[in-house]
């Protein structure tokens, strides 16, 4: 049989503690012990950012970390980003608006590495927002309007600011 480790993390605001096995990744964790499937999971060896959390406010790829690893800190997860249904995070409106999901499977991990990113530089060009998401790739088409979507939330983040 195999040893469980018992963990407490904080996800978007609530603990959860549980009892994993010391190989489970912190992305399977995520989705199938948290429940939260936003997070999603593509290459599983760190390369195509689509696992992207916030693990103490920093983005990490969920994939090639353990899920004992976050035992007492704090993760933010793509449903953490909405204050409730009605209420769009000012990214995710910008997406919307601008078209910057377009099957959306990458999406979430694109707005968890943009969030830190928009907080550090709140007036970023296009050539630093492509730098930006270098790491998060979209297999659907271009990163256009992705590229409009995140210049539009630095406005956006911006006015909120205000
Ligand atoms: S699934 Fe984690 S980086 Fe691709
Ligand atoms: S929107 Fe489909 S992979 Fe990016």
């Amino acid at each position: 049989m195999t040893n469980t480790y018992p963990i407490s993390v904080t996800i978007n605001g609530k603990r959860l503690e549980k009892n994993v096995e010391p190989r489970m990744l912190l992305a399977d964790f995520i989705r199938h012990e948290a429940g939260l499937t936003g997070t999603h999971v593509g290459c599983e060896h760190g390369v195509c950012g689509a696992c992207t959390v916030l693990f103490d406010g920093k983005p990490v790829r969920s994939c090639i970390m353990l899920a004992v690893q976050a035992n007492g800190h704090e993760l933010t997860t793509v449903e953490g980003l909405a204050e409730s249904e009605d209420k769009l995070h000012p990214i995710q409106n910008a997406f919307w608006e601008a078209h910057g999901l377009q099957c959306g499977f990458c999406t979430p991990g694109i707005l968890m590495t943009l969030v830190p990113f928009l907080e550090e530089n709140k007036n970023p060009n296009e050539a630093e927002v492509r730098e930006a998401i270098s790491g998060n790739l979209c297999r659907c088409t271009g990163y256009q309007h992705i590229v409009d979507a995140t210049l539009l939330a630095a406005k956006k983040l911006n006015e909120v600011a205000e």
